[in-house]
């Protein structure tokens, strides 16, 4: 096992009428002017945003909206959220929505306490911010985990790069299924398949003998499969969205990666083609996964067996390892057709191989999983995903 600092985690507030309980508890950190920050408008029509308004003006808070940011959220849109804090003087962040409106606001967060420009400080200078407005996440559509860590991912549109940035950690999270009611089954799975993404990059990280956080991580991919197969059978299934939001808060609130090395070289690979395409995060995953993991599997065969055995439930002892291993990448594309994703790039429009090139050259090769690949190699998988 490698070695680990355990990091404070947010607060979080599960469960129905959660986001009541956090005002009540928490009233006291939040200072009176508040940015109310959403997407398109899915909050209004929920029910959602009347809930947080009536609460903020219970609590005598002067409230300023921030709507529209968009999904893969834009580092103009950072900006312009970073101006209307600092031209208020805004006290306390309120992002609700999904992992987009949150990502945008991590980083407005840390932009408005600073002059400088934070993708230069981040990207060119390698220094990282400090300091922050306080802020809180309400998740409305899972699957990001982007509630539980200071990560955010921002496309700069300038330089076609969709990356990683760090910025502030949500001071506490409020995870109410009921909230997640109203996301459209399609957007449910998408973000589902997210979150199974999450587990399994962090699970075929190095090292890669076993380690208590990979048996963790074998229930977290295993339950999320499960309640996948029940939202799909059931949309309207409360248990299921409920299980499926405490997985993907578990796959990223950094336990399963304890002792590992993270990889993520399927989400630099989708993350890049977002940055081209402004395709659906967890789609691009989907299609990516199994090709990927076909290039790859030889290098890293004892945790694909592992893998294929635990997650998947292969038992024929028949088979040799390689076999197995090979049995559980199909069961996972098996998986992805079930599930209504899509298996092709060109199913979700994408047809360019030029663009592809470029996106294949400018994705970040990842060293932590069994093999690292070259661009060219990329730009195969890519192709493969056609
Ligand atoms: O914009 P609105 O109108 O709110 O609609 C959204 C959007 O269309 C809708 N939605 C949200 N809550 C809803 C709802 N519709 C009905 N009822 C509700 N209650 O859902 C759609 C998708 O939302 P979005 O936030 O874009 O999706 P997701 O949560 O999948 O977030 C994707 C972004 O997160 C990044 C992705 O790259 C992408 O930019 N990620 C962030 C991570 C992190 N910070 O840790 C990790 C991930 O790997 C990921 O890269
Ligand atoms: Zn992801």
């Amino acid at each position: 096992m490698n070695k680990f600092i355990m990091n404070n985690m947010p607060k979080v507030y599960f469960g129905e009428g959660a986001l009541k309980t956090v005002l009540e508890n928490e009233i006291d950190k939040i200072g009176k002017k508040v940015m109310l920050a959403y997407g398109g408008g899915s909050i209004k029509n929920a029910g959602i945003y009347d809930e947080v308004m009536t609460l903020l003006h219970k609590y005598d808070k002067e409230v300023y909206e921030f709507s529209g940011i968009m999904s893969n959220p834009t580092y103009f849109k950072v900006q312009e959220g970073a101006e209307l804090v600092k031209e208020n003087g805004i006290e306390f962040i309120i992002a609700v929505g999904g992992g987009s409106v949150i990502d945008c606001c991590k980083i407005i967060s840390a932009q408005a306490k600073t002059d400088r420009d934070i993708w230069t400080m981040e990207f060119e200078d390698k220094q990282y911010p400090t300091e922050f407005i306080p802020m809180a996440a309400v998740v409305t559509a899972s699957g990001t985990g982007a509630e539980m860590n200071n990560g955010a991912v921002i496309t700069n549109e300038d330089l076609k790069i969709k990356a990683g940035m760090l910025g502030a950690l949500a001071q506490f999270s409020v995870l109410d299924p009921t909230y997640t009611l109203t996301v459209p089954l399609k957007q449910v799975i998408s973000g589902a398949f997210d979150t199974f993404s999450h587990a399994m990059e962090t699970y075929f990280g190095k090292p890669l003998e076993n380690n208590v956080s990979n048996e963790i991580n074998e229930t977290i991919m295993r339950n999320t499969i499960r309640n996948m197969h029940a939202v799909m059978k059931d949309p309207t299934d409360l248990n299921a969205r409920s299980e499926l939001m405490w997985d993907s808060a578990m796959a990223e609130n950094g336990i399963l990666k304890l002792g590992k090395v993270t990889d993520f070289q399927a989400h630099q690979i989708e993350h890049q083609l977002g940055a081209y395409t402004n395709c659906n995060h967890g789609q691009g995953l989907a299609i990516i996964h199994p090709i990927l993991y076909k290039h790859i599997y030889k290098e890293g065969l004892i945790k694909f067996v592992r893998y294929a055995k635990e997650v998947w439930g292969i038992k024929d002892t028949q088979l040799s390892d390689e076999e197995i291993a090979l049995e559980g990448i199909q069961r996972l594309s098996d998986f992805i057709i079930e599930m209504q994703l899509p298996t092709a790039l060109s199913e979700i429009g994408i047809t360019d191989k030029d663009m592809l090139k470029k996106v294949a050259d400018s994705t970040n090769i990842m060293p932590g999983c069994c093999k690292q690949l070259t661009h060219e190699e990329i730009y195969d998988i890519l192709l493969e995903c056609l």
